[in-house]
């Protein structure tokens, strides 16, 4: 079987067929998805109606699993979180603003995979932006205004006792374990190099960054509010309509992604693993 990949024609994404992810993947194969992977930052792979044992060994054969805090794993395995919501639940939107994973660790995931368990008939699309976009549609003045930044992150204002998923959270189907490591922060260049292409881009966003060392705070979260905009913008984003069966795999370190809703009284449920950090 050869690989097809058909990119969306939006900002990045393709759809990859000619594989059957239900079998174990040959080296050849992996590196072309690899590659795809690196050229197009997302890639959905239609028709899989994988189960839980596929998804972890595609997640080892892209490259090992990640570690995920603050979420308890689906019963009877270590490393597969659930994305689910109740057609009936009242709980704000998880994951609904733009986001990188865990980009607070010290060294968060390369990538993650989303398996369909259950889709909407409507709604429910996710949202990426490509960050390597919005870093090359910006003049070399503005930037000049970024290039040398050290962002601050934190999973804070989410997952710690008081955050967003914290004590106050009531009612949602999410098994989210809020804690005090959440506190603790970890720098990364605000627009690294791509550790694979080289290519720059900005990484993460305003949220899981809560500052920018060696700059006042109020002064920090004004430059980021505004960088938060640009880094959303209309013409960096692809728009991932959601099919039952698919598995979607894509690059924390190039695109950003948020969830959206318009499903009300559907239920819906993806089963994540997180990819481990590239370490050459
Ligand atoms: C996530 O950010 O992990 C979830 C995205 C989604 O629910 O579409």
């Amino acid at each position: 079987m050869a690989l097809e990949i058909a990119p969306s024609g939006q900002a990045c994404g393709a759809r990859v067929t000619g594989v059957d992810l239900k079998q174990p993947l040959d080296p050849q194969t992996i590196a072309e998805i690899r590659a795809a992977w690196l050229d197009h930052h997302v890639l959905a792979f239609p028709d899989q109606f994988l189960s839980d044992d596929d998804l972890e060994r595609f997640t080892i054969a892209m490259g090992g699993f990640g570690h995920d805090p603050f979420f308890a794993p689906i019963p009877g395995r270590s490393n597969i979180a659930a994305i689910r919501r109740e057609a009936d639940e009242q709980s704000p939107l998880f994951a609904e603003n733009w986001h990188s994973d865990w980009s607070f660790q010290l060294f968060p995931p390369a990538g993650t995979c989303l398996n369909a368990v259950e889709i909407p008939p409507i709604g429910g699309d996710t949202l990426f932006a490509n960050q390597h976009l919005a870093w090359d549609a910006l003049s070399a003045d503005q930037q000049a205004r970024y290039a040398d930044l050290i962002a601050i992150h934190s999973a804070r204002l989410a997952y710690a006792p008081d955050g967003s998923y914290g004590a106050k959270d009531k009612g949602r189907s999410m098994d989210i374990r809020p804690s005090d490591e959440a506190l603790a922060t970890q720098t990364h260049p605000l627009v690294p190099a791509h550790p694979e292409t080289g290519r720059r881009g900005f990484y993460s966003t305003l949220g899981y960054i809560i500052g920018i060392e060696g700059m006042a705070q109020d002064s920090a979260i004004a430059l980021l509010l505004e960088l938060q905009q640009w880094q959303g913008d209309a013409r960096f984003i692809y728009t991932h309509k959601w099919e039952p069966g698919m598995l979607l795999l894509w690059d924390n370190r190039s695109v950003l992604h948020c969830a959206t809703g318009g499903y009300e009284g559907h239920r819906r449920e993806l089963h994540r693993t997180t990819i481990s950090a590239f370490t050459g």
